[in-house]
């Protein structure tokens, strides 16, 4: 019946809704201190867990002996395969319905692999109680890195799947081959170039625990855990332990990052429920950080190839690859069921091109399973990389500056919705506005120009400027393609507005640090003219929030944003009845109008009522043509997903005698659709594009040839800290979703996915005068310094 608020029409009318830049509602007990994560829960009697883990990547277990441990003082229980065999839990399926060993029965896949389980009365206790189990393995011969995994001679990592000779774990493919193999050889120009987008890890401040608490007299598990998707992980649960699902309830408290890290299911997870199910006494089990780097979801590891082919004049015509995945020990990637290679189809990017082709093998490894979706739709960050640095390897080929090429290839606002070569329907955008503003903010010619001054003037540091106009799919569903587990990617909001006019809003989705307690209240204020301050947002407790799929590939505003929407929407067709009742009008004589936030009849404004009235008429005097009270839910099956975009600029000076990078500007303009909460939407940017940084000259979990994880701590494994962050400019256009109720699209994850490849092409820019293509991620002083040698540049 209304479309919605319009761009940059909506401004919150004072209320706190739409476009305001409310405070957030959380961050008064973040930052007084009294947030409420796993760790901080404390039950009485409550024993604590340790997990013994595996110092060897591939052996096969000889013995445990428990027996020594079992004598420390305070040690109540050790905890091997074979205890939980007896309760059917030895194993549980991965997201991907592959089968992982909640502890090793027989083979040790990789290093830090969940031997077994020591339970104590603390956690000091349990830890002594962890060394003193004493474990025989017989070492066998590690498999690390996918093309090793894939030779014919490599020793057979899954031997526990029947008929299992190799390594391969799976191929995809998409595309039109043959189209595209006749568009490469009819080509004016083709370029190729071969990228690792390295083994990251989402390294969220909180690492992932749990507090199983099982009550026999309610017969009844409750699990608090680091769960970005509280609801599945407890029909997970259920399938799992064979306890009934009413009989379960998961709670994710205050969640201190996820960054997807959080949505598979962890063996710590399943050890700690299950050893307060037998021990009948709630038992917490909290990782460290090393733990949590070596053992839980990492992401994305592709080893890709990428390919273009285009006219002299730089028209993309087709573009080709093919990738090589780790999915370490198991096929563990969390990502929607029916899609193996996650939602890398989008790899034609921000461009109109005719054909692709994409193909895909993945191998298992002696290393931890993952493939996890790190602030980003299921290797859309993947995709995004390969071609936005494929147009800078064409532009260098051409000679032609990097933003024109894009300019040229763009889809163009009139074509939407859009098909892609790869059957991807986008929902709307403006790529070349978005372009123009970030071009307009870097004061790009300037740049331009000054580059082109230190290569004629031979300085001692050169000036590269990199560009990305990414677009990004996010919000899955639709159900009917999206599934976790079988269970359709929709997400729900259910509303209730009390006697005394304010009100209760509950959310599918789980924030993790996202701002959802302010910004679903505000889409909640917008739609039902009420006060933002007199709306709670709740979440993350299966006994009392409607079911939903989580928070994770920036799917809360697309899914559960619309289900807040189209609730609100329900409460406000009621509001009419009662106010109809209360200013005794006919109900179709009433309206409702969004400036005011006021219900008024039609052409007498002045007879008007606040939804705070019509609170208390629903409650006090319901019109007995309707039930009392004033209560919705929604669960929002999105009829598509949504395509954010940003064009981001990255100039960076490289020391030619060192191979230091510093940034000397970094715009971002993104365009998320309508904007609920542009402070939020800012601190998202910022968030990602730090981590964008991170994953650009940092980050890297490595491994030795014996399987040791060498990037396994954060002495190690090199997160930005705000030294290694510049100023940021961040800008904005907005191009609505036509298909979101209220025309939004999701951000989170934007900066994380577009800013790597900006960084890259800016480092690349400044040595392609010296022929240099391509520098790998993590762009550390020797790699760079390495490449200005090889191109006859270094000092
Ligand atoms: O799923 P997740 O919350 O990680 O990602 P999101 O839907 O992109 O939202 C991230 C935060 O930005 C949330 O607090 C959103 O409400 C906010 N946001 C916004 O204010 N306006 C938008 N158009 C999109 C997101």
């Amino acid at each position: 019946e209304d479309g919605g608020p319009q761009p940059e029409k909506h401004c919150g009318h004072g209320r706190g809704g739409m476009g305001e830049e409310v405070k957030r509602k959380e961050d008064q007990r973040f930052i007084t201190g009294r947030g409420n994560y796993v760790d901080d829960i404390k039950k009485p009697g409550m024993l604590h867990c340790e997990i013994v883990r595996s110092p060897h990547a591939h052996a096969r277990i000889e013995n445990i002996d428990k027996s020594r441990a079992l004598k420390v003082d305070g040690v109540v229980a050790v905890l091997t395969a074979e205890d939980l065999l007896e309760h059917d839990l030895a194993t549980m399926p991965t997201l991907m319905d592959d089968t992982q060993d909640v502890l090793v029965n027989d083979k040790v896949k990789f290093q830090s692999q969940e031997v077994a389980a020591v339970i104590a009365t603390d956690r000091y206790t349990a830890k002594d109680g962890a060394q003193k189990v004493v474990v025989d393995y017989d070492v066998l011969d590690p498999v690390i890195g996918a093309d090793k995994a894939l030779e014919d001679d490599a020793p057979v990592i899954r031997d526990d799947i029947e008929g299992k000779e190799d390594n391969h774990c799976l191929d995809w493919e998409t595309g039109d081959e043959e189209a595209t193999a006749k568009a490469f050889e009819e080509a004016d120009v083709t370029v190729k170039e071969d990228m690792l987008y390295q083994r990251l890890h989402p390294a969220p401040i909180e690492t992932c625990g749990a507090v199983g608490d099982y009550d026999p007299g309610k017969d009844k598990l409750t699990v608090h855990m680091t769960s970005q998707a509280p609801h599945i992980h407890r029909t997970l649960f259920a399938q799992v332990s064979g306890i009934p699902e009413h009989k379960i309830r998961i709670v994710s408290p205050d969640v201190g990052g996820g960054f997807g890290n959080k949505v598979p299911i962890y063996p710590g997870y399943v050890v700690a429920a299950a050893a307060s199910y037998v021990l009948e006494e709630p038992v917490k089990w909290v990782e460290e950080r090393s733990e949590n780097i070596q053992s839980t979801g990492f992401a994305r590891d592709y080893d890709m190839t990428g390919e273009i082919a285009a006219t002299e004049d730089g028209e993309i015509q087709a573009v080709r690859t093919d990738v090589l995945a780790d999915h370490g020990a198991f096929n563990a990637v969390a990502q929607p069921s029916k899609f193996p290679a996650g939602f890398f189809n989008i790899f034609t990017g921000s461009y109109d091109i005719d054909t692709a082709y994409g193909t895909l093998t993945a191998a298992y490894t002696n290393t931890a399973p993952g493939g996890v979706a790190y602030r980003c739709s299921f290797r859309v960050t993947e995709a995004v990389y390969l071609i936005e640095r494929m147009v800078k390897v064409l532009a260098d080929e051409l000679d032609m500056d990097p933003a024109e090429v894009r300019r040229k290839n763009f889809i163009q606002p009139e074509q939407f919705p859009y098909e892609s070569a790869t059957g991807w329907n986008y929902d709307s955008g403006d790529y070349e506005k978005a372009l123009d503003k970030a071009l307009e903010m870097a004061d790009y010619d300037h740049y331009r120009e000054e580059q082109q001054r230190r290569i004629e003037e031979d300085a001692d540091k050169l000036l590269g400027i990199g560009v990305s106009s990414f677009t990004e799919v996010v919000g899955a569903g639709p159900g009917q393609s999206c599934d976790i587990a079988g269970v359709e990617m929709f997400d729900s909001a259910e509303i209730r507005v009390h006697p005394t006019g304010n009100a209760t809003v509950r959310v599918g989705v789980q924030t993790q640090g996202q701002g959802h307690e302010t910004t679903f209240a505000q889409i909640v204020a917008e739609e039902l003219g009420m006060d933002v301050d007199d709306i709670t947002v709740e979440h993350g407790d299966t006994d009392t929030d409607p079911y939903g799929l989580g928070t994770y590939g920036s799917r809360s505003t697309p899914v559960a944003g619309a289900a807040a929407a189209v609730a609100s929407r329900k409460v406000r067709e009621k509001a009419k009845a009662i106010a109809a009742n209360e200013l005794e009008a006919a109900e179709e004589d009433i309206d409702w109008d969004r400036e005011s936030g006021q219900f008024h009849v039609t052409g007498a404004p002045d007879r008007s009522i606040s939804i705070t009235e019509i609170a208390a008429g629903a409650y006090m005097n319901h019109p007995k043509s309707e039930e009392p009270g004033l209560e919705a839910i929604n669960y929002y099956d999105p009829p598509e997903m949504t395509y954010p975009f940003g064009s981001y600029i990255v100039v960076v000076e490289v020391d030619r005698e060192t191979g230091e990078v510093e940034f000397e500007k970094f715009v971002a303009v993104d365009d998320c659709g309508n904007r609920i909460n542009p402070m939020i939407i800012e601190g998202q940017i910022h968030g990602g594009l730090a981590q964008g940084i991170g994953t650009a000259m940092l980050e890297h979990v490595t491994f030795d040839d014996n399987g040791n994880v060498t990037g396994g701590d954060f002495m190690n494994y090199l997160l930005p800290t705000s030294m290694e962050i510049p100023e940021f400019e961040t800008g904005h256009t907005v191009t609505p979703s036509p298909h979101h109720p209220i025309g939004a699209k999701g951000v989170g994850e934007s900066p994380t996915v577009g800013s790597p490849p900006a960084i890259v092409n800016a480092v690349v820019d400044a040595m392609s005068h010296g022929g240099i293509s391509h520098v790998e991620m993590p762009m550390t002083p020797d790699t760079v310094w390495e490449k200005l040698d090889e191109a006859g540049l270094s000092m």
